[in-house]
């Protein structure tokens, strides 16, 4: 959500204070004379409809929701007294154009006479809620889906092992023949490709609990560097770290993280390969602590996760994601590389909702971000901590 600006200072009487209050609030605020114009509009509405108070006042609301007529609707409907106060949930168009979900409450305003003087629309951005809830479906059908592929990778691992025992045996048996030995390092080739992707399969499936332990993320990203050191340098990639200092310790796997970050970061280095020669490769890793904050509750099995969260960001300057990626992106077994699975991402999903966190991205040309947020380790009475 956009940062308001500051208030001023209270400075006179309760009129003051009643538009502090009113321009304070989280919700947009359009305040509609009887002829259908605006009035005022606090900070909040402003920004939900990319349009300034001063541009918006004395112009018809049909105007200003030109692209969203069910908004002036409701208006219409709240002040022909259909019903006092009449609610929808839609979207508005924000700035460049970028529909906005709102749930908007238009009333009308009557005065002591209970003759019409105007109305009010409140509009309440459900921007954050839809993201939570998209995050909810997503982690909960990758949970199913990761159930059942990770027990099909489970059930067909075993014999692959049996195969790959039986063919170095056969291997032997022959003995030395060249033709013969090519059949054989393919299929040992292609066996081990197999297992490989199995033990990505069973990466799937969701942890439910796992032994939480304070992690210090700063030391778990020094080593994903270490270990993509090699690859960033023969790119030319600059790795930068931007950590705060005062950052609290992540309730979490380690083990787990480093994957996650891990995968991250070489989704960067790759797309920093397609770069043409010369351009400015970066790969940028910032911590800090989350200050504008809702989430999801905290797993129940770990009842010490207690309200605080930081951000990890983890952002490369190649050459960004075009729509049609965008729209696939965490669905396993999407990729656009020609040896990749396509099941990176998904487990990233699947590690940060077990952790009871958040993943989001951000992708243009130039610049893409994937932002995590986790929450922090929180001492808490011995007999509270997870059991496992
Ligand atoms: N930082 C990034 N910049 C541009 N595209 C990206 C980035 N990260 C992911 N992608 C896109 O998302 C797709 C899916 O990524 P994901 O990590 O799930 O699979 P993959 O990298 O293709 O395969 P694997 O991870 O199994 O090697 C990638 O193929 C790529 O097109
Ligand atoms: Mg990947």
């Amino acid at each position: 959500m956009a940062k308001r600006r500051p208030l001023a200072v209270d400075a006179a009487g309760p009129e003051h204070r009643w538009s502090q209050i009113i321009q304070s609030l989280e919700e947009g605020v359009v305040g509609i004379d009887e002829q259908g114009r605006i009035v005022s509009m606090n900070q909040a509405a402003e920004q939900l409809t990319a349009c300034s108070q001063a541009a918006a006042r004395g112009r018809p609301h049909r105007q200003i929701f030109a692209e969203s007529a069910w908004v002036s609707d409701m208006i219409e409907a709240a002040c022909r007294g259909d019903r006092r106060s009449v609610s929808a949930q839609g979207s508005i168009l924000g700035l460049w154009q970028k529909p906005m979900p709102v749930r908007a409450t238009a009333s009308a305003i009557l005065d002591s006479a209970a003759r019409l003087t105007g109305a009010a629309l409140i509009l309440h951005d459900l921007t954050l809620q839809r993201d939570l809830e998209n995050d909810v479906r997503r982690a909960q059908s990758l949970a199913q889906l990761g159930v059942v592929v990770a027990g099909l990778a489970h059930e067909i691992r075993n014999p692959l092992g049996g195969i790959r025992g039986a063919m170095q045996l056969l291997a032997a048996e022959i003995g030395p023949n060249p033709a013969a030995g090519e059949y054989v390092e393919l299929v040992l080739r292609e066996v081990d490709r197999l297992s490989k992707l199995c033990a990505q399969l069973l990466e799937l499936a969701p942890r439910g609990s796992f032994t939480a332990q304070p992690v210090n993320i700063h030391r778990v990203i020094d080593h994903v560097i270490a270990l993509v050191a090699e690859t960033a340098e023969r790119q030319h990639v600059r790795i930068q770290r931007f950590f705060d200092p005062s950052l609290p310790e992540v309730s979490g796997d380690p083990d787990a993280l480093t994957q996650l970050l891990l995968n991250l970061a070489q989704n960067a280095l790759q797309a920093l390969a397609g770069l043409p020669a010369g351009a400015p490769a970066q790969l940028r890793f910032t911590t800090r602590v989350e200050t504008d904050y809702h989430l999801a509750p905290p797993p129940a099995a770990r009842p010490h996760v207690r309200g605080r969260l930081l951000r990890i960001d983890v952002e490369d300057t190649g050459p960004g994601m075009p729509p049609h990626v965008k729209q696939h992106l965490f669905s396993p077994f999407f990729t656009t590389k020609p040896k990749g699975t396509g099941l990176g991402l998904a487990i990233c999903q699947r590690i940060v909702s077990d952790h009871g966190g958040t993943i989001r991205f951000e992708s243009e040309p130039g610049r893409t971000l994937f932002r995590i947020t986790l929450p922090a380790w929180a001492a808490a009475p011995a007999a509270a901590r997870d059991p496992s």
